[in-house]
């Protein structure tokens, strides 16, 4: 299968870092990680989002499809981190292991198809008291200038990613993003942040849990 990040992998961090490392740090503070935890961040790139929790103690697990952006990532973390070449929606781990499921800018280029996959092997993975938490485009509404400008610079960024990105970007926005993406898979909304002038969204979610009184045990 054709990497589509192949030819940008080497440069991602240069492009997108100084942006993308304010959102992380957001997530961070909405939910802070401690020692010991297990935390996997599913689309994890170039492993720039993995390398600051790393400071927390925490072991951490990556996956990504883009044997391009893991190269980048394993020449980053070396060997401290775990990390998986394949797809969210067939990952590598045992039911119930991690504390903590992050996810940045991933799911806004998956089919609506492959988020749901991704989304039901999420919740395989987390603990019963696990927490997901998941940083994307948001469907807005933007501030003027403040929210505008980044949606434009978003824009053009997803189109030159080619016309399957761009076509699941568009169709991502058009469902309201991580809000609908959250109510399709009874998630919890925990807590939820937009930043940048309402441009991209934060969210942290716990899957519901199932209290259906009418259950009956029979003997
Ligand atoms: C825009 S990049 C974001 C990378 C990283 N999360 C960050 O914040 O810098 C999206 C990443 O999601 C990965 N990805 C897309 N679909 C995936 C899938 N089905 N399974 C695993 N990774 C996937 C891509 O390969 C890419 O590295």
């Amino acid at each position: 299968m054709e990497d589509p990040y192949r030819r940008i992998a080497g440069i991602y961090d240069r492009l997108f870092d100084n942006m993308n490392r304010g959102l992380r740090l957001a997530g961070i503070r909405m939910f802070r990680p401690s020692k010991g935890m297990d935390i996997l961040d599913v689309g994890c790139g170039t492993g720039s989002h993995l390398q600051l929790y790393q400071r927390y103690g925490c072991n951490l697990y990556g996956i990504d499809l883009s044997p391009s952006m893991l190269e980048v990532a394993r020449g980053r973390l070396k060997d401290s981190i775990q990390l998986d070449l394949g797809d969210a929606t067939n990952m590598p781990y045992e039911d119930h292991k991690f504390d903590l499921i992050i996810s940045m800018l991933s799911l806004h280029e998956m089919a609506h198809q492959t988020q749901s996959g991704v989304l039901t092997e999420m919740k395989r993975v987390l603990k019963d008291d696990g927490h997901i938490l998941l940083i994307d485009f948001h469907p807005g509404p933007y501030q003027p200038l403040q929210g505008w400008i980044p949606k434009l610079i978003i824009f053009f960024s997803e189109l030159a990613a080619g016309l399957e990105h761009f076509k699941n970007y568009r169709q991502f926005i058009a469902n309201k993003g991580l809000s609908t993406l959250a109510t399709q898979h009874d998630l919890e909304v925990e807590k939820q942040n937009t930043l940048a002038g309402g441009t991209f969204a934060i969210f942290l979610v716990t899957p519901k849990i199932c209290t259906d009184s009418r259950a009956t045990i029979v003997l």
